[in-house]
């Protein structure tokens, strides 16, 4: 299906994974600027129900207001600066109250309460909402956008917005997480994402499921990559045994019953999407040579609820592909840190990548 290739093109240069300049360039450019996945909806059940989402300086309280719409703060009191809340996620009250003077703000991030303010002649608490953040929830995924004035979400994911919904994403919810601390640079994790040149040696059992040569991409230039790949098995998915471990998702028929679709979703999420579940890869920054990737296994409800449901086969299958792919990205960073490394250049197999480094690029401004 693919009619690009690498094109002659080359790895980064090892500043790229290794410089602070760049690594703040990013920020600037990209964290502080862009889409960026937060976390699932469902994990914000009720009014006051919330998490923190924390990318550099800024930390943000994703939450559900009175009305039961998610909504997004900077954790930043408007009295004297004092960050409101710090457990990364939890329960709140009607309100979000500051732990230095008592600032008392409610869930829509109005100021309900101001102690002794009132002596103070000019001042109107109307003035003093917390500062809110762009917010957009789409298949059940919070992202959220620091920018002043984002590009609106809708444009942003237009390559994406129709285009899952077979799979009732935003129906599903998590069903086992795992937070792995990666020494490897993010890109790494993307690249690694990105191709299945390493499947035959680095992972045979996930090469047995899905050989290597039968990936395909319908998205191939641009923020978004990726594209179907054909299972061996008919009716597969992606687990120990090589078989589904719950009922297929949604309205899902025909060859997307054989196939498991892996897309990059630029710059911090990478989405798996099997016939009978979906694995969410979050990744975060921690410093130029370090990550933190937070994945959650995504099943129906429904069928987490059916009696004798065992996600096991699932769970285990990608916990040991998490394990050697993160095994030979630290690796990798190893290497490029040495004075040895030089650019080395793309096989075919890695055309994705050649458009992930070209989409990384332009994002910095440098492409
Ligand atoms: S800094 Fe928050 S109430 Fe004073
Ligand atoms: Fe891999």
């Amino acid at each position: 299906m693919s009619a690009r290739t690498a094109q002659d093109a080359k790895t980064l240069a090892r500043r790229y994974y290794t410089g602070q300049d760049v690594y703040d360039a990013e920020t600037r450019n990209v964290f502080f600027d862009r889409w960026i996945y937060a976390g699932r909806a469902s994990t914000i059940s009720g009014p006051g129900s919330y998490f923190l989402c924390e990318i550099e300086s800024e930390s943000v309280i994703v939450l559900k207001d009175s009305d039961g719409e998610v909504r997004a703060h900077h954790n930043v009191c408007r009295h004297r600066g004092t960050r409101l809340l710090t457990e990364p996620e939890g329960q709140l009250p009607k309100s979000i109250q500051c732990p230095y003077h008592a600032w008392t703000y409610a869930l829509d991030g109005t100021l309900i309460g101001a102690p002794f303010m009132d002596e103070v002649e000019s001042f109107c608490a109307d003035d003093y909402p917390l500062k809110s953040v762009s917010v957009a929830v789409w298949e059940g995924c919070v992202f959220i956008s620091l920018a002043e004035e984002p590009e609106p979400f809708e444009q942003a994911f237009a390559p994406l917005m129709d285009k899952f919904g077979s799979w009732t994403m935003d129906e599903l919810e998590i069903a086992h997480s795992i937070s792995y601390d990666v020494p490897a640079n993010w890109k790494l994790i993307f690249q690694n994402y990105s191709e299945c040149y390493h499947c035959p040696s680095l992972h045979p059992a996930l090469n047995k499921l899905t050989p290597f040569r039968n990936a395909s991409n319908d998205l191939e230039e641009g923020p978004f990559l990726g594209g179907p790949m054909r299972m061996s098995i008919d009716g597969g998915s992606m687990t120990m045994s090589g078989q589904t471990c719950a009922p297929s998702l949604g309205d899902l028929s025909g060859e997307a019953l054989n196939c498991v679709h892996y897309y990059t979703v630029y710059p911090n999420m990478l989405l798996s999407l099997l016939p009978d579940y979906v694995l969410i890869h979050r990744i975060e920054r921690l410093a130029p040579d370090a990550s933190r990737v937070i994945c959650d296994w995504l099943f129906h409800p429904e069928a987490m609820a059916a009696p004798g449901f065992d996600p096991s086969g699932a769970i285990e299958f990608w916990s040991m592909t998490n394990e050697q792919d993160w095994g030979v990205s630290g690796l990798a960073q190893k290497g490029i840190s040495s004075q040895a490394y030089t650019p080395g250049p793309y096989s075919e197999l890695e055309s994705m990548i050649a458009a992930w480094d070209r989409e990384y690029l332009r994002s910095i401004g440098e492409g």
